[in-house]
């Protein structure tokens, strides 16, 4: 097997992993469960390796936790469409303007469930990004015969 020397083999594998646990969740919810997809899985991606038993050429790259919620939560603010759909042709027009409206709704929305926030949302994203926030990844993708060489 070849194409795992390609990142071309995380990027189909990701977006299948995504595709059906987007279809879980939604099921899931039809049938009246709650739902939390679970990014953090790749925080150690060796541990949960190990805890399920993976074998190589196979990754944990996202969990999905379902259960019965205690309550019904608020619905966080979903960003402007604008900011990622396109039509035709991407357009970079008032993206600034939009993710500054992004960050007043998601401040009054974090006021309105007692979230206090020392910074705003765009800028806590940005924070994010400034660093590899999960750095085992790229090496445990090796251990498990991914070579993301190509
Ligand atoms: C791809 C993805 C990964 C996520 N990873 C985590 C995670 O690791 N831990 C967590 O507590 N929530 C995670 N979340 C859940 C978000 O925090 C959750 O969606 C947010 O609280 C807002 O809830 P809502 O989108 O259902 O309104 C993730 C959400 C997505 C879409």
């Amino acid at each position: 097997m070849n194409i795992t020397e390609s990142v071309e083999s995380i990027m189909v594998a990701s977006v299948d992993a995504g595709l059906s646990a987007q279809n879980l969740m939604t099921a899931a919810e039809s049938l009246g469960l709650g739902i939390v997809p679970i990014g953090g899985i790749r925080k150690n991606p060796d541990e949960v390796i190990k805890l399920l038993g993976l074998p190589k050429y196979t990754f944990p790259i996202l969990g999905v936790g379902v259960g019965y919620p205690s309550g019904n939560s608020k619905i966080k603010p979903r960003m402007p469409k604008t900011l990622y759909r396109h039509d035709e042709k991407y357009n970079s027009e008032n993206i600034k303007e939009d993710i500054l409206e992004y960050d007043k709704e998601m401040a009054s929305y974090l006021e309105d469930i007692g979230r206090i926030q020392e910074i705003n949302w765009s800028s806590q994203t940005m924070n994010i990004y400034q660093n590899v926030y999960y750095p085992k990844v790229y090496p445990v993708l090796k251990d498990q015969g991914f070579e993301n060489c190509k």
